[in-house]
């Protein structure tokens, strides 16, 4: 049901070709949006953006968000095919290494880091500059992680990244406001090829849902109410915050 709360506004999701970066693409669409969908492989993100240019306007634009040139490219893209952007879902991320920290080796740390802070700094700072240039009003959603409010065994490294964009999100919710706002969203567990080694082990499974009030695996469908009411002008009087959206696991 379209109540057209994104009506007007251009919207990037990083991360768009599967998972909660599809769903919170095909939730933001129906709302009105525009929408940029990106990630590294166009071959997955163009059958998207082609279904939902069926229901509104939506575009396919590769992006590695870890490589700083591919960033640039896809900034001059984007801003040459719909000459602005108001809202900013910076959902891609990696988790390259699953295992103790004591055996992390540097390459894994470093891709990590790369995509998962670095690229989604890089993402928002051209964003963050094309509004204050525009002298716009903005909203950025940081796609954390639960794992980035607690221990993360034997995914250290993730969890470091993902507590590390909410710091992010904080600082630059204080030094971009009042126009500019930032917020953070931490899912708990959901059901995506991502989290696959995590769903599909039963051990693991169980005990996290045995944790977990809502006893079940959360849908990338439970994520996006909260990304279109921080997308949207309702949560005009929130910036710097972080919902979590867990089943109750935290
Ligand atoms: N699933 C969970 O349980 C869970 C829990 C908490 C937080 N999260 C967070 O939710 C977000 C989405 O995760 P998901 O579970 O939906 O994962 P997913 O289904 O595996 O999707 C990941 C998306 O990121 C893209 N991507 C990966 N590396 C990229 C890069 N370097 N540059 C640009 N795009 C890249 C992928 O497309 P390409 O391969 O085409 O690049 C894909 O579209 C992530 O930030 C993740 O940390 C997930």
């Amino acid at each position: 049901m379209e109540t057209g709360r994104l009506s007007g506004k251009v919207a990037v999701v990083t991360g768009a070709s599967r998972g909660i970066g599809e769903a919170i693409a095909r939730a933001m669409v129906t709302e009105g949006a525009k929408v940029v969908l990106a990630s590294r492989k166009i071959e997955a993100l163009t059958p998207i953006a082609e279904e939902l240019s069926e229901h509104g306007e939506a575009a396919a634009i590769a992006c590695h968000i870890g490589k700083p040139e591919d960033v640039m490219a896809f900034r001059d893209a984007v801003l040459e095919r719909f000459g602005q952007v108001d809202v900013l879902v910076n959902n891609a991320a990696t988790n390259p290494y699953f295992g103790p920290m004591m055996n992390l080796e540097w390459r894994a740390w470093d891709k990590t880091f790369d995509v998962n802070l670095k690229g989604t700094f890089a993402m928002t700072h051209w964003v963050a500059k094309h509004l204050i240039d525009r002298g716009a009003p903005g909203s950025i959603i940081n796609i954390s992680s639960v794992l980035g409010l607690m221990a993360a065994p034997l995914q250290g490294a993730y969890g470091m990244t993902k507590a590390a964009v909410l710091s992010m999100t904080k600082t630059l919710s204080a030094e971009l406001g009042p126009s500019i706002r930032v917020n953070a969203i931490a899912p708990g567990l959901i059901d995506t090829k991502f989290a696959s080694a995590l769903t599909s082990n039963d051990e693991i499974r169980e005990m996290i849902l045995s944790q977990t009030a809502a006893k079940r695996v959360g849908q990338p469908e439970d994520i996006t109410g909260a990304v279109i009411y921080l997308a949207s002008d309702e949560s005009r009087y929130m910036t710097g915050q972080t919902m979590i959206i867990d089943g109750g696991w935290l």
